[in-house]
C-alpha cells in the first residue's frame, strides 16, 4: 500500500498536533517508502514565513518526534516539495496563493491534482475554511483527480452542534470526501481487536451475554491538561474522549461481524451498536464525574485542576468520567459496559477487559481455594500493547488449590515489525482514499445522542467529585461498581 501522486495541505500548521504528530508522520511515511516521490506538503498559517522557514519548522519537528531514523536523502526529497502560504482564513488573497501553490506543485512535482486538506484548527474555523476552499475552487477535484478534507475532533460539543458542523462540511464536500480523525482507530491494538474477534474461532462463541459478565473499557492518563486549558475547560473528559475514542472501542468490542472489511460494512455494524446503546435511567447512580486535586504524583507536586493556568477556579469541568451503558440487543442484553477515563490517574493505560461469569459449579473444595477472580480477556491497547488472559490454575503441590494466573501475548515478543504511529496509518489511508478507520457523521451523531443526556444531567446536578492526582479516580466511581457487585480493575 503506497500512496499515489498526492499532496497534503495543513491548516493550523503552527499548532501542537501538527508539530508533534502530523509532520513526523509525513516524514515517517516518506522514510518507509510509502509516499510518492513528488509528495508535497503545504502549510497554511498566520506567520510571516517563507517556504524555507516552514521547512525548518518541519525539520525540527521531525528531528524531535519522528519514529524512524533521520535520513538526509529522504528529508531532502520531501523538503523540496514544501510550500508555505501565509494568511488567515478570511484572507482571499491567501487562498488565491494557496491555489497557485497547488497548481505549481501539480506541474513541478506531479501531484496530479490530488490534494487532501487537513483542518487541524478549532472547529469554530471549519465553516470559514471549507467555504474558502469552495470559493477558490480548491474543493472541486479536476477531472480524474481527488480532493479530500480531513477534520479533527471535537466534532461539535453536542448533537445539535455536530449536526450543524456536518451540514456545513457537507455543503462543500461529499460525505465520502470527508475523513474524520479518531486517532484511536489508527492504533494497531485497536485494529487488532477486529483480527482477534473475526480471524479466530475461539473467542466469538463466548463473546456474548451467555458467558460475559461485563466489559470494562479504561482510558487512563497520568498527565494533567497541560497547556490545553482553552480547549479543555467547559469540554471535559466525557466529551473529549468518551464521545469518540471510548464509544468507538465499545462499538468494535460489541459489534457483529461485518460482511466485509470495508468502510460501509464497518459503519453498518458500528452504527447498529451505537443505536442500541441504552443510557441507564438513574444517571445519578450510574455515572460519575470527577476533578483532580493537587497531590504528589510520581515524586512531583502537581496542582489541582482548578489551580491550573487558564482554568476558571469555579469550573465544573470533568477531568474524570465513568458511565455504565447497556446494549439492547440479543448478544448483549443485561451485560453492562463500564467506560471510564481520567487525567492525572495512577498511570497511563488503555485497555478493554472482557470479564466472564464465574464457572457455574466447582467440584473443588472451596476451603482449599483462594477466592478466584473472574476469567478475563484483556486487550491492552497501550502502552504495553498486547493481550492478557486470566484464568484459574492448580497451584503446584499435593492439594487441589486453585489460583488465578495470566497468559500474555505481547507485541514486542511476537512481532519484529514495528507499529506505525496512529497518525501515520491514518494519513496514509487518507491519501489512499481508504475510509475504513474513519468514523462517519452518523456515528458521530449517534455518539452524541448517548452523551447528551449524561452531560445535561451533570450540568443540572452538583459538582464533580474530587480525586487526588495519582489516584484511580473518585470513590464514587468505586461505589458505582460496588452497587452492581463488581469492582474496577487496577491495571
Ligand atoms: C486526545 C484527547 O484525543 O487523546 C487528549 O483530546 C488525550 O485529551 C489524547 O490526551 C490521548 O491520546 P493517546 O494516543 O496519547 O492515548
Amino acid at each position: 500500500r503506497i500512496a499515489g501522486p498526492s499532496g497534503l495541505v495543513i491548516f493550523g500548521v503552527t499548532g501542537d498536533l501538527s508539530r508533534k504528530k502530523l509532520m513526523p508522520a509525513v516524514y515517517d511515511l516518506a522514510n518507509r517508502g510509502l509516499l510518492p516521490p513528488g509528495f508535497s506538503l503545504v502549510g497554511f498559517a498566520r506567520r510571516d514565513w517563507e517556504d524555507q522557514d516552514f521547512a525548518q519548522v518541519v525539520h525540527d519537528a521531525v528531528r524531535e518526534h519522528a519514529r524512524t531514523e533521520f535520513r538526509e536523502e529522504v528529508w531532502q526529497q520531501l523538503a523540496e516539495g514544501m510550500r508555505f502560504v501565509p494568511g488567515d482564513f478570511d484572507d482571499d488573497e491567501a487562498f488565491k496563493q494557496l491555489r497557485t501553490a497547488v497548481e505549481e506543485l501539480n506541474a513541478s512535482r506531479g501531484t496530479s491534482g490530488n490534494f487532501a486538506f487537513y483542518l487541524s484548527v478549532p472547529p469554530k474555523f471549519f465553516p470559514k475554511v471549507v467555504q474558502q476552499l469552495k470559493k477558490h475552487g480548491l474543493a472541486d477535484a479536476p477531472e480524474g483527480s481527488w480532493r479530500r478534507a480531513v477534520i479533527e475532533k471535537p466534532f461539535g460539543h453536542d448533537l445539535a452542534s455536530a449536526i450543524d458542523l456536518n451540514e456545513i462540511v457537507h455543503e462543500v464536500f461529499d460525505p465520502d470526501q470527508v475523513f474524520r480523525i479518531d486517532h484511536y482507530l489508527g492504533k494497531e491494538t485497536v485494529q487488532n481487536l477486529l483480527a482477534l474477534r473475526f480471524a479466530n474461532q475461539m473467542y466469538e462463541p463466548i463473546w456474548n451475554r451467555s458467558y460475559v459478565d461485563h466489559v470494562q473499557i479504561t482510558m487512563a492518563e497520568d498527565i494533567g491538561i497541560g497547556g490545553r486549558a482553552g480547549y479543555y475547560d467547559g469540554i471535559g473528559a466525557a466529551r473529549d474522549v468518551i464521545q469518540n475514542h471510548l464509544l468507538q472501542l465499545m462499538a468494535l468490542t460489541a459489534m457483529e461481524e461485518p460482511i466485509a472489511f470495508d468502510a460501509e460494512a464497518l459503519l453498518t455494524e458500528k452504527l447498529k451498536v451505537l443505536k442500541s446503546v441504552r443510557v441507564p435511567a438513574d444517571l445519578g447512580a450510574h455515572t460519575v464525574r470527577g476533578q483532580y486535586t493537587h497531590a504528589w504524583q510520581g515524586g512531583e507536586k502537581v496542582v489541582g485542576y482548578l489551580e491550573e493556568d487558564g482554568i476558571d477556579p469555579n469550573s465544573r469541568t470533568d477531568t474524570y468520567a465513568a458511565v455504565k451503558l447497556e446494549i439492547d440487543n440479543r448478544r448483549w442484553a443485561g451485560v453492562p459496559f463500564y467506560l471510564r477515563t481520567g487525567k492525572r490517574l495512577g498511570r497511563r493505560v488503555t485497555e478493554i477487559a472482557v470479564v466472564f461469569q464465574t464457572a457455574p459449579h466447582s467440584p473443588f473444595d472451596s476451603t482449599a481455594t483462594e477466592e478466584l477472580g473472574k476469567n478475563a480477556i484483556v486487550i491492552r491497547v497501550q502502552p504495553d500493547e498486547g493481550m492478557t488472559v486470566r484464568f484459574g490454575s492448580k497451584v503446584p503441590g499435593t492439594s487441589m488449590e486453585i489460583r488465578d494466573v495470566t497468559m500474555d501475548f505481547a507485541y514486542g515478543e511476537s512481532f519484529t515489525e514495528s507499529s506505525p504511529e496512529a497518525y501515520e496509518r491514518l494519513i496514509l489511508d487518507v491519501l489512499l482514499g481508504d475510509a475504513n478507520l474513519f468514523p462517519r457523521h452518523q456515528e458521530v451523531e449517534e455518539s452524541w445522542k448517548i452523551l447528551d443526556p449524561i452531560e445535561e444531567y451533570w450540568a443540572k446536578h452538583g459538582r464533580p467529585a474530587q480525586y487526588p492526582s495519582g489516584s484511580w479516580g473518585p470513590e464514587e466511581a468505586d461505589e458505582m461498581l460496588a452497587r452492581d457487585g463488581r469492582s474496577w480493575r487496577r491495571p
